[in-house]
């Protein structure tokens, strides 16, 4: 399989490496406005460099492309992508708005192509091994989770709340999928959100139908290493994971530049693959097969619709009902 990614930047060049690993992939080209960030992906990856989407549709031989854009571009980009009939792996969120988002979805339906989203929480053994056991039944009738996502400010363009969305949209997105996926739809969500410059932190209380109550908290300003958690006591049993305790020896040391200039975090052990090396692998594994995959670009959608709920509840104060759901908890 031919692929391409656009945005050489953190998660393009996590994207363009996974690829270079990957069996019977071949990755023919990647794209940067920025060419000098092109060239040296390239370099590194075997590909050929572009600083023009456009020429790169025109002249590079590809069936999938990898969206790693900011993601306000999101939308634009994978219109583009769709019309030309290329199969599209989207980086997370989805787009800012919902109107944007149902764009996307029905053009590439309407051009015969696939768009997955890389909610790529959901391959990270410990979160896949929490919605397995849950569906295992061995935890009953889950009642009250808990996830955290804490990290530092990533600044640029992710500052600017009309490019990224904020932290409740760029990063607690990833729990608010990975809880749906464990507790099933939700019908309110009440939320905090305090900002001010190199800080954005959110307290999120979601209810579900099921009548379970999950609390996430996302924050960009910790001084610290990135870490995650997540927490869900059902009526047989609790499971937990805690990104600093899963290490078999653990330094904590004050975050340094180096730490800061790092996309994403991905644990290291002998016998770990990489999460999004898992993601790509199945995403494109689908579009051979046809298959559906473990998360669909509806999911990804219904993950907006939730942080777009918890931006509306911390501006007003109020709790957000989402439409079409009943509590029957
Ligand atoms: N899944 C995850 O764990 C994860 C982690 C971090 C970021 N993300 C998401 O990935 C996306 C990209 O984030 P990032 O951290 O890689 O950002 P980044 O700023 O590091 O990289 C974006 C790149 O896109 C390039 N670019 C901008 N406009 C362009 C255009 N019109 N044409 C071509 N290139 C263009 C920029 O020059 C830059 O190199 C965002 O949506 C973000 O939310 C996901």
């Amino acid at each position: 399989m031919k692929v391409a990614v656009l945005g050489c930047g953190g998660m393009g060049g996590v994207h363009a490496d996974c690829y270079a690993k990957l069996a019977d992939v071949q990755l023919t080209s990647v794209c940067d406005l920025r060419g000098e960030m092109a060239e040296k992906l390239a370099a590194r990856t075997g590909a050929k460099a572009y600083d023009s989407f456009d020429r790169m549709l025109e002249e590079a031989d590809f069936d999938v492309i990898s969206i790693a854009l900011p993601t306000y571009l999101h939308k634009e980009f994978t219109i583009k992508a769709a019309k030309a009939r290329k199969h599209i792996i989207c980086e997370k969120p989805i787009a800012l708005a919902a109107e944007d988002a149902k764009e996307m979805i029905a053009v590439c339906e309407e051009y015969g192509v696939r768009l997955f989203v890389g909610h790529v929480v959901r391959f990270f053994p410990d979160y896949a091994n929490i919605i397995e056991t849950l569906e295992s039944g061995k935890l009953g009738r889950p009642g009250v989770a808990h996830a955290s996502r804490i990290g530092g400010h990533p600044g640029r363009w992710f500052a600017d709340d009309a490019c990224s969305g904020g932290v409740i949209m760029d990063l607690m997105i990833h729990d608010l999928d990975f809880l749906r996926a464990c507790m099933g739809e939700v019908v309110s969500v009440y939320a905090k959100n305090a900002r001010k410059e190199g800080l954005d932190y959110a307290l999120v209380t979601l209810r579900f139908v099921n009548g379970a109550v999950a609390n996430v908290e996302s924050n960009w300003g910790y001084p610290g290493p990135f870490h995650t958690k997540a927490e869900i006591a059902g009526s047989k049993g609790i499971i937990r994971t805690n990104s600093l305790k899963s290490s078999s020896l653990q330094i904590v040391k004050q975050a340094t530049s180096a730490d800061a200039n790092a996309s994403v975090v991905i644990s290291e052990s002998p016998g770990f693959r990489s999460p999004y090396e898992l993601q790509l692998e199945h995403f494109l594994a689908c579009v051979r097969d046809g298959n559906k995959p473990i998360v669909t670009a509806d999911d990804a959608f219904k993950a907006l619709e939730l942080a777009l709920a918890a931006k509306e509840s911390a501006l007003t104060g109020k709790v957000v009902y989402l439409k079409g759901a009943e509590d029957n908890g």
